[in-house]
């Protein structure tokens, strides 16, 4: 086996990667205790704070985790649709006192977070949102580190495996939080998790030792039993770890994961521009029929909104999966103990 495999966990459970405040070092802390891996989420933070986090990880004593990078996609984008957008989003500023957010190129430092997490000699890396150049999965490679990408459907799982990577997270439709379509502009695909795992893991390109890890809507045992009996080598769960107290998720979103007001989840590209599950409230209902398939100028343009408002449910992005009301506020090595099961 060579240095950069994916590690052999000890709780075939995976803390994942959640930009946006739930993912902390305490969490990660939390979830490598706990027997399984946990992930840092590189988007949209900078490198000085992603850096403070690889710190802060390492400071509480876990050596093994991993950081996951959003790729970003060259694109020209629809600036009308998104003027238009931003047009529908007016009454809102004023309402908050916002000034009108201009759209801007961005592609979050994704070529500075990989130097760092180079220097730093991260143990696994995961991508999201497209391919790292081949050059790049070589230079991680080369310093030890475990590579995978998180795919949506057959095609993006034989696409990322020419690359030579180590694992392959296959995201279902369950999912919460973005969809990792590879092209902002795709219409994600509804097979459910257990179909698309059979079809990945049918694969010929797959490898023996190439490892497949099942994310999306996880939320008990008796599905990680499955779908380890189906042939994932690891489950990645998100959501079922939202209320963790490690989890740095803001406390309007963390309550309403369990209200019944908020108990039905949508997939909406109303806060971002890219198709994302969360639990629908006002906002997707207003907006969500509007929204231009344009990342990250319609997250630009909804980023101060939910800023300015923290506290109200109406406005916020509350990413969650189809197993949200599952959701415990219970130390995390508690809900990964029970999600693995007797062992
Ligand atoms: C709040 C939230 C933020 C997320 N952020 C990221 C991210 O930064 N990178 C990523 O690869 N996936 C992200 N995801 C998706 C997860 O990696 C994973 O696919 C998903 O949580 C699995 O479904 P579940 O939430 O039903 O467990 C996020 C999910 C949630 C709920």
């Amino acid at each position: 086996m060579t240095t950069h495999s994916w590690p052999a966990l000890a709780v075939p459970i995976v803390a994942a990667p959640m930009a946006g405040g739930p993912s902390t070092p305490q969490l990660v802390h939390a979830a490598a205790g706990a027997g399984g891996l946990g992930f840092l989420a590189a988007g949209y933070k900078t490198v000085t704070q992603l850096e403070a986090q690889i710190a802060e990880t390492r400071t509480l004593g876990t050596e093994r985790f991993g950081v996951n990078l959003f790729v970003p996609e060259p694109h020209t984008p629809p600036m009308d649709a998104v003027l238009t957008y931003r047009g529908h989003l007016a009454p809102i500023y004023t309402r908050l006192g916002i000034s009108t957010p201009t759209p801007h190129d961005d592609d979050d430092a994704f070529a500075a977070k990989v130097q760092l997490v180079l220097e730093h000699r991260v143990p696994v890396v995961s991508f999201t949102f497209g391919l790292p150049q081949q050059e790049i999965v070589e230079q991680l490679h080369r310093n030890g580190t475990a590579v995978a990408v998180t795919v949506t459907t057959p095609d993006e799982a034989r696409a990322a495996l020419a690359l030579g990577i180590d694992a392959l997270v296959v995201q279902g439709p369950e999912a919460g939080g973005h969809r990792a379509t590879f092209h902002v502009a795709d219409q994600p695909t509804n097979t459910p998790l257990t179909e698309l795992l059979g079809t990945v893991l049918a694969l010929p390109e797959l490898e023996r030792d190439g490892a497949v890890i099942a994310a999306g809507g996880i939320h008990s045992a008796h599905q990680v039993r499955e779908l380890l009996r189906l042939g994932a080598a690891a489950v990645q769960v998100g959501t079922a770890l939202l209320r963790a107290p490690e989890a740095g998720t803001k406390p309007v979103h963390a309550d309403a994961l369990v209200s019944q007001q908020y108990a039905q989840t949508v997939v909406t590209r109303a806060f971002s521009g890219r198709p994302a599950r969360g639990l629908r409230n006002a906002f997707i209902d207003e907006f969500d029929a509007a929204a231009p398939a344009a990342y990250p100028e319609v997250n630009q343009l909804t980023a101060p909104i939910r800023a300015a408002a923290l506290d109200d449910a109406s406005v916020q992005a509350m990413w969650a999966g189809t197993g949200h009301a599952w959701t415990q506020a219970r130390p995390a090595a508690e809900i990964i103990a029970e999600l693995a099961g007797p062992r």
